[in-house]
Formats: C-alpha cells, sequence, structure tokens
C-alpha cells in the first residue's frame, strides 16, 4: 500500500516572517485554457486538483489575475474558499488581450484595480501575498512600489512580492516596502537568477523558482539524471523538484499542472532526499550543460 504523499515533507518556511507554508506549494497557472487564456480543458478535472491540494498538505497556492485572465482565481476561489488550509498567492501588473499575449501596465490606479479585483474574485478580505507580476518599464517604479506600500499599509494586502527581478531591483523596492518573496524563472537547468536566490536567502526572502520541472538535456539515457533516476524509482521531474528543494531553505517551488495524478506525483518529490554526492552531480552536469 503506497501512502498519500504530503507537501509537509518539503520543511516549511515562514513569508514575511509570520505566514508558514510548507515549501512546495502549486502553480495555477495550468488549470486555464491553451495559452493561459479562458477555461481549462477539462473543468472538473482542474477543480479536483484544486480540492485535492489540502488533502496533500499543500498549502501555498500561486495565482495571478491575468491566469485566464480571472479563471484561475475565479476556479481557486469556488474550489477552497474561505481556505481553512491554504495561503493564497496571486499577482497583478499584467493586461491579456488574447492567448499567449501579456502586457505590462504599472500604472497606480490600475495595480490598486487589480488587488481590489483578485480581493473580490478570491472573496477574501486581505490577500495573503501580492506580488507585482512585472515592474512596467514605462512607469516610474517608485510610484509602482509606492501604491503597493500604501495597499499593505491600508490593510488590502499583508505581504508584498516582486517577479522576475534583479537584486537591485529588491534593494529599490525594499525602500518602499518589505520584500517578502521574489519569483523568479530557475530550474536544475536554468540557473540565471542564481545571484537573485542568493540574495534572497541571505535576506530571509522567499524565492519562488517558476517552471520549477524542467529537466533539459540531462534526462537523456545515459546522463547523470537518468543514472539517478534508474537508482532512485522517481522520474526526471521529481529529481527536479528535489534538486529546487535541497538548494536553499527559502525556495519555495510551484509546480503546476492540470491533472490530478500529476500532483500526486509532484508532491511525491517532497519525500526525496538527494544525497550531497547526487546533488553535486546534478549541479556540475547542469552547469556544463
Ligand atoms: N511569475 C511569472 O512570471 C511566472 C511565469 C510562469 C509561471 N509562473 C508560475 O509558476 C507556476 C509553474 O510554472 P509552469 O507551469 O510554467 O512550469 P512547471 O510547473 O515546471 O511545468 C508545468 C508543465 O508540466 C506539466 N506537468 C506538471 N506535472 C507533471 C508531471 N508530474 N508529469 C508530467 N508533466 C507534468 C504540466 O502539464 P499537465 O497540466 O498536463 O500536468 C505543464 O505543462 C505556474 O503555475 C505559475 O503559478 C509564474
Amino acid at each position: 500500500m503506497t501512502s498519500t504523499p504530503s507537501a509537509a515533507a518539503s520543511g516549511q518556511f515562514r513569508i514575511g516572517g509570520d505566514l508558514t507554508v510548507n515549501r512546495l506549494g502549486f502553480g495555477a497557472m495550468r488549470i486555464t485554457g491553451p495559452g493561459v487564456w479562458g477555461e481549462p480543458e477539462d473543468r472538473d478535472e482542474a477543480l479536483r486538483v484544486l480540492k485535492r491540494l489540502p488533502e496533500l498538505e499543500v498549502d501555498f497556492i500561486d495565482t495571478a489575475d491575468s491566469y485566464g485572465p480571472f479563471v484561475s482565481e475565479d476556479l481557486i476561489a469556488e474550489a477552497l474558499a474561505p481556505y481553512p488550509k491554504s495561503v493564497i498567492a496571486t499577482k497583478g501588473g499584467l493586461t491579456r488581450s488574447g492567448p499567449g499575449i501579456w502586457e505590462q501596465v504599472g500604472r497606480p490606479e490600475y495595480l490598486r484595480q487589480c488587488v481590489l479585483m483578485s480581493l473580490r474574485r478570491l472573496k477574501v478580505e486581505r490577500i495573503d501575498l501580492w506580488q507585482l507580476h512585472r515592474i512596467d518599464a514605462k512607469v516610474p517604479r517608485d510610484e509602482q512600489f509606492g501604491v503597493i506600500a500604501d495597499m499593505q499599509k491600508e490593510g488590502l494586502i499583508r505581504h508584498a512580492g516582486l517577479s522576475q527581478v534583479s537584486v537591485e531591483e529588491i534593494q529599490a523596492a525594499q525602500k518602499h516596502f518589505k520584500v517578502a518573496t521574489v519569483q523568479n524563472l530557475y530550474n536544475l537547468t536554468n540557473r540565471a537568477s542564481e545571484d537573485v536566490l542568493d540574495h534572497c536567502e541571505a535576506h530571509g526572502i522567499g524565492f519562488i523558482p517558476w517552471f520549477p520541472l524542467a529537466s533539459g538535456d540531462l534526462a537523456k539515457p545515459g546522463g547523470v539524471l537518468d543514472t539517478i533516476v534508474h537508482k532512485t524509482g522517481a522520474t526526471p521531474s521529481q529529481i527536479a523538484l528535489a534538486w529546487v528543494l535541497k538548494r536553499s531553505p527559502v525556495m519555495l517551488p510551484i509546480p503546476g499542472t492540470s491533472k490530478v495524478g500529476h500532483l500526486e506525483d509532484n508532491v511525491a518529490a517532497a519525500g526525496i532526499t538527494l544525497s550531497d554526492e547526487d546533488f553535486a552531480a546534478l549541479d556540475r552536469a547542469a552547469k556544463q550543460g
């Protein structure tokens, strides 16, 4: 008999120093239609995925108003509100005008509308973690950071974070509000944000790697990942997740899926502990690749 996997096995992190979550979370971008546009192909399965999360002790859920748009937040509320066991992180600052099209809009009045509408869709009075999806280069960044600080003071958002930023941008935002999390592209084979991760670890900022399941060419037959897969009986995606979890105690991966079976496979990665030797071998192979 196989036991139910639990995200608690990944360890815990306190977002902003006071909101404790299991480190392995869930990304809710994939419960939408193709191009992150419209309803998911299988709406009932998407709801089953969301309802399965508390049973697997996945208590950190990442979404954005632009996923769908609105579809992901609406489904989360339908499945899980009033969230007795979940911390919901959402994002704003991107508009949508079709599948695969994302445009930055960072005007303060628009960011305020994003927060107010996410509050309404998620059916909460305060957003646990609100993240600026992108800093809009067309708007002075201090205006964007300023309205986030205002909304935090007004109690609309509990903690604030950033997405796809540099260390310099984190430091600029810190002059306005405490940066609780940073969400950047990061996985075993894409390490462009290594300096940002190190900065987050040094300052107790949660680092949320998006696209965390990727393992690229490392899974080729006979390669180091393939060898570890055969030794452990895990899948390449599970080993890629176990690797990011071991990389740093501030790492909060949010693998996304539209299928219950894939969700269970991903959560099972929380229980995989890589040896120091395997961790280092994967690191070397990824850097060489
Ligand atoms: N801040 C940003 O700019 C940004 C950008 C992109 C994403 N994100 C966030 O990061 C989250 C994760 O990113 P992501 O969705 O791009 O990457 P990901 O979680 O690494 O990969 C998701 C993809 O892998 C598939 N998958 C998931 N589990 C699987 C399994 N066990 N076996 C086989 N296939 C599996 C999914 O398809 P199935 O549905 O078929 O399982 C989906 O196509 C998103 O949900 C979103 O919350 C943020």
